[in-house]
């Protein structure tokens, strides 16, 4: 199967596409700028502008997909809140793009990758909980899951959180990266202890992709961990799998960081869904580490 994702020069687009790639999938990939992606056999690479039409219509003509995974995304809820205009270029009308262009050529199936920032507080949620985005960010991948869910062609929503897992060359850190890289420095850091969510291990995602798109599974999932833990849960996780000084980590609350956009407290999505349809079995958040820094 033909299978072309976005933002592949991205955190969740360079794993999926090493992924897809293992498994023999012909990849098309693309992103906004030069590849960043090793070459191999069956992956061929697009640098595309997705604001603009006439580009996303030409790489279509060209590639013609059977599958669309739309990774590619303004994604941080702070350059969404300094750039409004941006973000609903990014984030809704690029998606309209792919989605006309995808059914233009007859793909079969589209994946759109959204967030639980749709969702307000009171995590973690269920897949048909009412949304209630408290930021620009979250209001922009709502507002794309109803263009997504409009569509007259296969369509599946997959739900991740607060991401993390390896990293490599031309690949940006997640925040265990981060954790790691400042103790291993011997630089203290303040964690924030009083905020929840279920974080999705990388590998956890891609293995559910893959599966959502081999057997065409249309529907909203929510691929997310199997544990809810804060950042300071996290942080010391990694501390202490890593041998680093825990004393170096010092618990604060989420008023410490004024932030200029809302975030949920108890965020984190369920994941019993998943579980039973797809057989989604995620990795416990400290076995997940020893395969991020093996
Ligand atoms: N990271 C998380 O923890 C998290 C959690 C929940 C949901 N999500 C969702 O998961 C998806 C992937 O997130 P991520 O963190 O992997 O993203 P990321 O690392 O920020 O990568 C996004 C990629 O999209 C590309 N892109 C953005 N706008 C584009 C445009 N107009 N045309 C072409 N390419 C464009 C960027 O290209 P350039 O590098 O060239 O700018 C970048 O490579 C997003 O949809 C996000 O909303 C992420």
């Amino acid at each position: 199967m033909k299978v072309l994702v976005t933002g592949a020069n991205g955190f969740t687009g360079q794993h999926l596409v090493k992924t897809l790639v293992g498994k023999g999938f012909e990849v098309i990939a693309t992103s906004r700028n030069a590849s960043k992606l090793p070459s191999y056999d069956n992956l061929t690479y697009y640098n595309c502008e997705l604001t603009d039409v006439r580009n996303v219509e030409n790489l279509f003509d060209l590639t013609r997909p059977g599958a669309v995974i739309h990774t590619a995304a303004m994604s941080k809820p702070d350059e969404c809140a300094a750039n409004p205009d941006l973000c609903t270029a990014n984030n809704i009308t690029a998606t309209q793009h792919l989605l006309d262009a995808a059914t233009k050529v007859g793909a079969n199936h589209f994946v759109y990758l959204s967030t639980d920032f749709i969702f307000g507080e009171n995590g973690p949620h269920a897949e048909d909980d009412i949304p209630s985005p408290l930021n620009l960010y979250g209001a922009s991948k709502l507002e794309a899951e109803a263009l997504v869910n409009a569509a007259s062609i296969k369509t599946t929503i997959v739900r991740p959180v607060f991401m993390y897992g390896p990293v490599w060359e031309n690949l940006r850190p997640s925040f265990i990266q981060w954790v790691a890289g400042k103790l291993n420095n011997g630089e203290p850091i303040k964690v924030v202890t009083d905020q929840a969510r279920t974080p999705t291990y990388i590998g956890d995602l891609c293995w559910g992709i893959q599966k959502i798109i081999q057997d065409q599974v249309p529907g909203t999932f929510h691929l997310a961990g199997k544990d809810i833990v804060s950042p300071y849960d996290m942080a010391v996780a990694v501390a202490k799998h890593l041998n680093l000084p825990l004393g170096l980590i010092e618990p604060v609350t989420a008023s410490t960081f004024p932030e200029p956009v809302k975030r949920a407290q108890r965020s984190g999505l369920k994941i019993d869904k998943a579980v039973h349809e797809l057989g989604y079995a995620p990795h416990a958040f400290a076995d997940a580490l020893q395969k991020c820094f093996a």
